[in-house]
């Protein structure tokens, strides 16, 4: 395989900078399991603050994040309503049905979203023969819905109606500090309309690892719970939490470079025979487009490019993803779209 180039296969691509590996060196650490790691506990603190919650704990994994509240909120045959395409479902090696016994049950949204009208008739009826209806989940921004962000207004609807019939939500914010800077709202105006909510440091925060779930106490303490159960809960982790620490000092503003960049790279290739996207649905670091017209799959389109040293995902038979993120600059995203230019030429 030839040298990569350019890497826009995931906003996970990004290595630690120079900034980030020097504190990471001099972090304090002790142990996690015992709460006992100063650099763990400031990044909790520093994350519980920013969402405006009394209590987050480290986890090794937005994954784990997902699936430990969902043990939380969940009995064995309850439900829980998302996307239909929101990670979860998709990515999480059934861990819903697996760790909680729960079941999925995907909304039809629009680009990830739902509204609250699809909540409201998504809830069971509460009856001897019907799964409970447990928990609804909000990914933000919405992944396979394009890197969408959900407009306040339309958290604070579903969330309202779930509330009222009795579910805890639950907002998936893998990338929640995209959908933050993108849109200008706070952290906190977000997470207000949830019970549990996470942030992923190993997305467009650029760490190399971990992700933060907060919460009230009482939640946080029975996430512990679970946390130690499946393995999660660390010694000297503060190695990592200290990238964490210097991702929110450093790497939260620059997101809209990103954003910029996705945009550009979105015009640049829009235009190219064969390749179906609309620019103006670009709101975040994603940019899914379809290579149906050019003649060939995604996977070929995927192996051409890595032959030229681009690396853009493949996400079914006709449908490619690119992410930008904090090791891709102005100049990357285009040779990836002169490269892109040069395989799909007729
Ligand atoms: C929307 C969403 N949720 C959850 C995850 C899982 O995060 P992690 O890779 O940290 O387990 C991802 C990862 O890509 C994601 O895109």
């Amino acid at each position: 395989m030839p040298a990569l180039k350019v890497d826009l296969y995931s906003d996970t691509a990004s290595k630690p900078t120079a900034g980030m590996r020097k504190a990471m060196a001099e972090a304090e650490v002790g142990d996690e399991q015992m709460n006992e790691d100063p650099s763990v506990n400031r990044l909790c603190a520093r994350v519980a603050e920013l969402l405006g919650k009394p209590a987050a704990v480290f986890m090794p994994s937005g994954t784990m994040c997902n699936q430990v509240a969902f043990r939380v909120w969940c009995q064995p045959g309850d439900e829980i309503l998302m996307d239909r395409q929101a990670h979860p479902i998709s990515s999480e090696a059934g861990g819903p049905a697996a760790l909680s016994g729960a079941l999925c049950t995907g909304l039809d949204g629009e680009r990830g979203m739902f509204d609250a009208a699809q909540v409201k008739a998504a809830i069971r009826i509460r009856r001897r023969h019907n799964p409970r209806t447990a928990v609804l989940s909000v990914e933000n921004t919405a992944n396979r819905g394009g890197g969408s962000v959900w407009p306040l207004a339309k958290v604070a609807e579903v969330t309202a109606v779930a509330r009222e019939a009795g579910l805890k939500t639950h907002m998936d914010g893998a990338r929640l500090l995209n959908a933050t800077v993108a849109a200008g709202v706070a952290p906190k105006d977000y997470a207000r309309h949830f019970d549990s909510i996470w942030v992923d440091l190993s997305k467009g925060l650029g760490c190399p690892v971990g992700a933060v779930l907060a919460g009230d106490a009482e939640f946080i303490d029975h996430s512990w719970r679970y946390k130690q159960q499946l393995g999660g809960a660390m010694r000297q982790a503060g190695v990592i939490a200290a990238a964490g620490l210097y991702a929110l000092d450093h790497h939260i503003d620059r997101l809209a470079e990103d954003h910029a960049n996705a945009k550009h790279f979105a015009s640049a290739i829009a235009q190219l025979p064969g390749i179906k996207l609309d620019v103006s649905q670009i709101e975040t670091n994603m940019i899914y487009f379809d290579v149906a017209g050019t003649g060939m799959t995604a996977f070929e389109v995927r192996d051409k490019l890595i032959a030229k040293g681009v690396r853009i995902g493949a996400s079914t038979e006709r449908l490619m993803r690119a992410c930008t993120h904090l090791d891709v600059g102005r100049a990357d995203v285009e040779l990836a779209a002169r490269t892109l230019r040069e395989v799909v030429a007729r």
